[in-house]
């Protein structure tokens, strides 16, 4: 019988180590027992950007990224993108299971009845540059409800836990549309208990001076749709964050204030935001060809394409691209989309995308029917923040209830100076020093 462990063998002693491997996997730390010299503490791993390390093991998300798979708790995201709603998707990732009809009707009770905000909170909105941009509000009033709920600090209790996934999850969308009207000069306005939960966060970013809002069915169940496709993707960049930070048992204000600190960036979700910068800057269909030029030339990127996980088409961007329709026969078509269709035809037969397997991902057109919803390109990263915090909160629970977590810590190759003696300021001048300019 084939024994499922790997065998080292150390050319510089002769001896040899059997590490087990379990679901695919060698432990890190097992490679501890084999020395460099007699006081090295053992071998380590060295994995910047942890490209092929598993940090945790976790039931929620499945991503096969050669065969262009998503599942969350085991459902396909096509069908439940298709048969679904965002809620019911948020209560499947957060408890395993989908909900049945009494435990949906108190969810989004509960979610419906929890959206609105302490009045202080409007006041410290009212603090930030009058074009703050939205996601930056968004990072500090997330981290700023810790202040308002103290009993979140009770990580170990599963109670209190529920409690902040659904204060999070009811309030992501009315901190996200507040900032965004701050940041125009419009009056908050304030949730709608009678519409669904994209419904009410339509309501809340586009409500004038009429009596009832009352979302445009198509674009409702869009976003509903974009809020499923975004809900989880395991172990991302703003999740890892999740877990990092929250491995310190801090509160879920603050590591969600963390996680979305991440998801601003414009290698996460910011991408949405620099698709459209940069269909705009293309500016036409015959200047397309230059621009992939300067891509290939390592001069530019091509945002919304490529993944880390993903080296085939995105699952998610199929499910965006034929939703895009829909979207543009309300709203007209958008007029950046054929640049989009043009930049990403050339970009599937070239052979630099090729070789490298860059596909368009999941933000190459969720920017365009944002755009075409009414959103601002400033708000596009709050759109991805807010679906994600039910990603986030059962990652941290799962993270929590996990009994191998402990504190986030990796470690380091030390490349830097040996030991030296402090040297006083008036002997620091030397000639050498400042011919070298230090
Ligand atoms: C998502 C992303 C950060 C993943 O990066 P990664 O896994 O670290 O991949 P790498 O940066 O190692 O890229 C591998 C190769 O493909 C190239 N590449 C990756 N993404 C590219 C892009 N969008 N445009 C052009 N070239 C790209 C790299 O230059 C590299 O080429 P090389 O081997 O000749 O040096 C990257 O693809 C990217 O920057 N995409 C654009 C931003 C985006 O859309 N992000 C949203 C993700 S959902």
């Amino acid at each position: 019988m084939p024994k499922d462990t790997l065998t080292i063998t150390d050319n510089r002693t002769g001896k040899s180590y059997e590490i087990p491997i379990q679901n695919g996997t060698i432990r890190a730390l097992d490679l501890r027992q084999i020395k460099m010299s007699q006081e090295d503490f053992g071998l380590m791993t060295y994995d910047p950007a942890f490209t092929n390390t598993a940090a945790c093991k976790s039931a929620i998300t499945y991503i096969d990224g050669d065969k262009g798979i998503l599942n969350y708790r085991g459902y396909p995201i096509e069908q439940l993108a298709e048969k679904s709603n965002y809620l019911e998707v948020a209560y499947l990732i957060l408890n395993g299971e989908l909900p049945t009809r009494s435990q949906h009707e108190d969810w989004v009770h509960q979610i419906t009845t929890h959206t609105l905000l302490h009045e202080n909170i409007k006041k410290f909105m009212e603090g930030f540059w009058h074009d703050a941009h939205p996601m930056g509000m968004l990072v500090s009033t997330v981290g700023a409800l810790s202040t308002f709920y103290p009993d979140a600090k009770e990580i170990t209790n599963p109670e209190s836990r529920r409690w902040q996934s659904v204060r999070l999850i009811a309030k992501m969308p009315t901190l996200a549309a507040f900032a965004y009207r701050y940041s125009i000069g419009r009056p908050y306005a304030y949730p709608d208990n009678e519409l669904s939960y994209t419904g009410n966060f339509l309501n809340m970013m586009f409500k004038l001076t009429e009596l009832k809002y009352r979302p445009t069915p198509v674009l409702e169940r869009a976003l509903d749709v974009l809020f499923i496709l975004h809900a989880d993707h395991e172990q991302n960049c703003s999740t890892s964050a999740m877990r990092g930070v929250g491995s310190s048992q801090v509160d879920p204000y603050s590591a969600v204030a963390a996680a979305t600190a991440a998801l601003y960036g414009p290698l996460h979700g910011g991408a949405n935001e620099m698709v459209i910068r940069m269909l705009r800057e293309i500016g036409s269909l015959a200047r397309v060809p230059e621009f992939i030029k300067r891509v290939k030339a390592g001069e530019r990127r091509l945002m919304g394409f490529g993944h880390r996980v993903y080296k085939n088409y995105d699952p998610r961007a199929r499910i965006i691209k034929e939703m895009a329709d829909q979207v543009f026969v309300e709203m007209g078509k958008n007029s950046l989309l054929e640049i989009a269709l043009e930049l990403e035809k050339i970009a599937l037969e070239d052979e630099y995308f090729v070789s490298r397997k860059l596909y368009p991902n999941v933000d190459f057109y969720s920017g365009l029917i944002y755009q075409s919803m009414g959103f601002p390109l400033d708000l596009f990263p709050s759109l991805f923040a807010i679906p994600r915090t039910a990603g986030w909160m059962a990652q941290w629970e799962e993270m929590l209830r996990d009994p191998e977590t402990k504190i986030a810590r990796p470690r380091q190759i030390y490349l830097g100076s040996p030991p030296r003696n402090y040297v006083p300021i008036a002997e620091r001048e030397t000639p050498g020093r400042k011919a070298a300019g230090i």
